[in-house]
């Protein structure tokens, strides 16, 4: 009934009409593991592993987000990862963006390869680059854009068209624009996964991940995959999470306006070497960002996520023990403001040498710009600019 709708109609509508049996306008958690069946294989659902109608409602808002044919839920982004790397077999080769969150490496490294996938890790700011790195049994692009910490753009579609013509899988990591900002599969990706830990739950109270695809067959293996390998997410879980996709638009709006204020603060300081956010002209790939990752209504956006490059490692931690508005955490896309220092928290599982190539040096700092008000954010960031 509402599948044209605008985003915020869908967000809050889609997978969410008014419980049948009471009208509960909100609907009931189903908090249960079976379910009665009427007669032999005549059923509903029967067990919440293959499906639960929480479950299925959460998944059924976000594919619709996304512009998906389906969405499959999973206990975690990395539960979420690791079924999209089940969809390949041994002697595979997929080609990953550099510079992904730490955890896709380590999942990739120290697990999947010794089931006998490859990978190579590109430069995929450069399209030519992963063209080049394309070998005969690649069978799969995994791209992270903008990337976390470096807030490093991949353009889309010049990479979906190469995947196109050779029939790979290019799969988006959109955890850090959600779909209100970016909808790769509009841009010609297959798959797109979320960590929705982050923006899609938005309030720092539930790990949960998702795989949106464009392909109703690759949906198909997907639920297989769910099914078989049961990464599932509680009903309790998917129902915070369906229940804060209703403020998704609200959220991002604000997150964007922040991080746009305090990037542009940022920039005017001479404590600072460099600013990493897309929104500022500054940004190596600007242009590309405002047509990249725009809203629904071809408003270009950046989101929240902003990283700053310090003098040294003192200089970091003088600044973020100076700050009480952000708080030092691991995570981000919640309300609150967190700051977190990647060398040491979420990129610690990649080897030095590999983390300064990346530019991930002991002095900088990522921030997850919080929807608090602006005045306190910038307040606060002054007091951590004054300790240095
Ligand atoms: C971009 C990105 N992808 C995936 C993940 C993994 O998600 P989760 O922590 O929900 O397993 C994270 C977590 O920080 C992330 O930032």
């Amino acid at each position: 009934m509402h599948k044209n709708s605008g985003f915020a109609t869908r967000a809050i509508h889609i997978g969410q009409s008014p419980d049948p049996l009471t009208g509960a306008v909100s609907l009931p958690v189903y908090q249960t593991s079976t379910f009665k069946q009427r007669d032999f294989a005549d059923f509903e659902f029967d067990y919440s592993r293959a499906d639960n109608p929480t479950r299925h409602n959460l998944e059924e808002t976000i594919a619709s987000l996304e512009g998906g044919a389906g969405a499959v839920a999973f206990g975690s982004g990395l539960a979420a990862e690791s079924a999209v790397f089940s969809l390949l077999s041994a002697g595979d080769h997929i080609l990953f963006s550099k510079n992904v969150y730490g955890g896709t490496f380590r999942i990739f490294e120290s697990v999947f390869s010794r089931f006998g996938l490859q990978a190579s890790w590109v430069d995929s700011t450069k399209p030519a680059e992963v063209e080049k790195a394309l070998r005969t049994n690649t069978k799969m692009i995994f791209v992270e854009t903008p990337t976390n910490p470096m807030m490093q753009l991949t353009d889309i579609a010049a990479v979906a068209e190469l995947a196109k013509n050779r029939k790979l899988l290019l799969v988006v990591d959109n955890t850090f624009m959600s779909p209100y900002y970016q909808r790769p599969l509009s841009l010609g990706a297959r798959l797109v996964i979320h960590s929705t830990t982050k923006y899609l739950n938005g309030h720092s109270d539930v790990i949960g991940g998702v795989v949106i695809s464009s392909d109703e067959d690759l949906v198909d293996q997907l639920r297989f995959l769910q099914m078989s390998v049961g990464a599932v997410p509680g009903p309790f879980d998917c129902w915070l999470t369906q229940r804060s996709l209703k403020t998704l638009a609200l959220r991002m709006q604000a997150h964007n306006r922040n991080a746009m204020t305090l990037a542009e603060n940022l920039a005017g300081s001479a404590k600072i070497e460099t600013v990493f956010y897309p929104g500022l002209s500054s940004h190596p790939q600007h242009d590309l960002a405002k047509q990249q990752q725009q809203d629904p209504f071809g408003n270009p956006g950046f989101g929240g996520m902003i990283s700053i490059t310090l003098k040294d490692i003192t200089a970091a931690r003088n600044f973020t023990q100076a700050l009480s508005v952000f708080t030092l955490a691991e995570s981000l896309g919640g309300v609150e403001s967190l700051i977190c220092h990647p060398a040491t928290m979420t990129h610690a599982s990649i080897p030095p040498e590999e983390r300064a190539a990346l530019g991930i040096s002991e002095g900088l700092l990522r921030l997850s710009v919080g929807i608090e008000d602006i005045g306190d954010l910038l307040q606060d960031v002054d007091r951590g600019l004054a300790a240095i």
